[in-house]
């Protein structure tokens, strides 16, 4: 059985202040739920505040994003090295990464090794456009992104890497993708592209996530598809009682 995983993305939200006051409301109801894997990703600003008032709780930290190298004179970037002091997981090749700061197939692959390289546990992005979807293109476009992504990866590191699928159509608008599409798109063309290159019993480990509005409204219907392992939340990552509530239902429908 997968454990199902639910993970805030902040985006570009929250002051330290904010933040601690975030983690602080959800961090003990969160503890009735340790069947579920719970993570924020928050700010760099707040990671080291954040993973602090963490500590001994079930709720795990992450970073949204970091460069491939160790060290040296890359101005305004923060390395594998600096982030695994702080965080378990990071986020690799969001779509407003790849949309808005040249984040590529290419770039993304090299952030993976990187990570794994330092143990930090990545959260791969991948995803359709609303023209691609439009035109058909989404089972070629998102299958070509994993296995850019996972190019040189092995079985072995690929079991500790969580993909995550967000329609970028579906993020922010409030319009997810319908439970049956993201449960297809999730499992006949990510697991079973995984399943490609590493074979079916480790692409049926592997937890896959879906993003792009997921939200207390629709967080049932979604898992109770059996390819959704869980979710990456934009929005509802946010408010404390929304975030609880994506877990408790996760549980719940789980039967954890
Ligand atoms: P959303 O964002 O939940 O606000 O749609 C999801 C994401 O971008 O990870």
């Amino acid at each position: 059985m997968r454990k199902p995983f639910i993970a805030g993305n902040w985006k570009m939200n929250k002051t330290v202040a904010e933040a601690l006051e975030l983690v602080n409301a959800v961090k003990g109801p969160l503890a009735d739920y340790p069947g579920v894997t719970q993570a924020v990703c928050t700010p760099f600003t707040a990671l080291a505040a954040v993973s602090e008032a963490l500590k001994g709780s079930t709720v795990k930290v992450g970073a949204q994003n970091m460069y491939w190298e160790d060290s040296g004179a890359y101005t305004g970037e923060v390395s594998p090295v600096m982030l695994k002091e702080l965080v378990d997981y990071v986020i690799i090749g969001h779509s407003e990464r790849r949309a808005y700061f040249g984040e590529t197939d290419e770039t993304v692959n090299k952030k993976i090794k990187a990570a794994l390289a330092h143990g930090l546990k990545p959260i791969v992005a991948v995803g359709e456009s609303l023209e691609q979807n439009q035109a058909g293109e989404t089972e070629a476009f998102v299958s070509g992104q994993v296995k850019a992504g996972f190019e040189g990866i092995t079985a072995e590191q690929a079991k500790g890497i969580v993909v995550a699928y967000e329609p970028i159509w579906a993020i922010g608008t409030g319009l997810a993708a319908t439970p049956e599409d993201a449960n297809r798109i999730i499992g006949q063309v990510v697991r079973a592209t995984l399943a490609t290159i590493y074979g079916d019993a480790v692409a049926q480990a592997m937890i896959i996530q879906y993003g792009g509005s997921m939200k207390p409204s629709n967080v049932k219907e979604l898992m109770e598809q059996p390819e959704i392992d869980g979710g990456l939340i934009g929005g509802a990552s946010l408010k404390a009682e929304d975030f609880i509530t994506l877990v408790r239902v996760s549980a719940e429908v789980r039967g954890l």
